[in-house]
């Protein structure tokens, strides 16, 4: 077997048609469809109770979905039991067996499925040596740290060459400068292998980091699907616009003399689509200039220091707030509160949205 470097799109295509999951009163997916390109990283990404888990759980049959149907590289995989499907899956609590050790907690899916102990082993050690770990197989789980548990979980969800592999939220369990290193390198383990990635997260900075496309859902359905790009920048509703990063989302509405409103922020001299309830201006589009004049005037009441960049809140006079930020100059300050700014937007910058 070779686990890396074989330069072949090994993963498979997944469709998903009109899934539909019901738990008693509760619609866990609803009109769910889909499309996974082989060798795609695709997340789902959505607040608790979307039916991220739901879908994969469809998708990897440990539950049969009340209608609808899944298919792997265009074949129907109803009548498949899990262990047929030929999918790798990796969960936030690793689940490794404490009382084997690292190699016979990779080998296991190969014993399951009938390899001998022997060669098993070998062919875990080559899941072992691409997740960097060759010196650990006689290891016991308590003996390794959160990341090198992940680590192992990973090596024993592709260690059968899985064409499909599902994670749900693999890193939630991990702080914040592990979970950012891990990002990296489960994106480096995914381009050695080829396999489809399905990821479920709810942290959309992980989900714009790693993902080929990102599905955004709500309340079981798909809102949007795109590239990361896409998402941010040219986001569909109020609610992907509001999920997605930081944003300024208000109403707009014709004023009195026919004109668009920003509401609570001020004119818009854009040609705004008819049909427009609201406006989605990110923070970094606003211009502001301290001490300036100009048709939308404010105060900044917060900063927030980021570092790099220094985000502020302000309350504009016509009664609404925004939050804007400004990158800083090396070593620079900050515009202290009680500022007065006057606000330059670009309306080609403003996304209007139709809900
Ligand atoms: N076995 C079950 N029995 C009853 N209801 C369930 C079951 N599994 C899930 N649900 C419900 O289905 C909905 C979707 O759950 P699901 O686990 O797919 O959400 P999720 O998007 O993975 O959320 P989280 O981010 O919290 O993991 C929720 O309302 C949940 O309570
Ligand atoms: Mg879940």
């Amino acid at each position: 077997m070779e686990l890396a470097g074989n330069g072949l799109a090994k993963g498979a295509s997944v469709v998903f048609r009109g899934l539909r999951q019901v738990y008693g009163s509760t619609v866990a997916l609803e009109e769910f469809s889909l499309e996974v390109a082989a060798g795609e990283f695709l997340t789902l990404l959505g607040p608790s109770g979307s039916g991220k888990t739901t879908a994969l759980n469809a998708l990897a049959g440990f539950i049969d979905a009340t209608s609808g149907h899944i298919a792997i590289d265009g074949v129907p995989i109803s009548d498949l039991p899990t262990e047929k499907r030929n999918i790798g899956m990796v969960f936030q609590n690793y689940s490794l067996f404490p009382h084997l050790d690292v190699l016979d907690n990779i080998a296991f899916p190969l014993r399951m499925r009938g390899l001998a102990r022997r060669p098993a082993r070998e062919r875990a050690q080559t899941a072992l040596d691409l997740v960097r770990l060759a010196e650990y197989g006689r290891r016991m789980p308590h003996q390794l740290s959160g990341g090198q548990k992940q680590r192992v979980a990973f090596a024993r969800a592709i260690v059968f060459e899985p064409r499909v592999l599902l994670m749900d939220e693999p890193l939630g369990a991990l702080d914040l400068k592990l979970r950012e290193a891990m990002q990296l390198e489960i994106k480096q383990f995914q381009r050695q292998i080829g396999c489809t990635v399905i990821y479920v997260t709810h942290d959309q900075g992980e989900a714009l980091t790693l993902s080929d496309r990102i599905v955004v859902m709500d309340k079981g359905r798909v809102l949007q699907v795109g590239t990361p790009k896409e998402i941010y920048d040219a986001p569909r509703t109020r609610f992907v616009a509001e999920f997605i990063g930081v944003n300024n989302v208000v109403p707009v509405a014709r004023g009195a003399d026919g004109g668009w409103v920003l509401d609570g922020v001020g004119p818009v001299a854009a040609a705004v689509p008819a049909e427009s309830r609201y406006a989605a201006l990110r923070p970094e589009i606003l211009r502001a200039v301290p001490g300036g004049t100009g048709a939308v005037m404010g105060t900044i009441t917060d900063v927030i220091f980021l570092g790099d960049v220094v985000r502020y809140a302000a309350r504009c006079d016509a009664g609404g707030s925004l939050l804007f930020a400004q990158r800083r100059e090396p070593g620079g300050g900050a515009h202290p509160i009680g500022d007065r700014v006057a606000f330059d937007i670009d309306p080609a910058d403003i996304v209007f949205l139709p809900e």
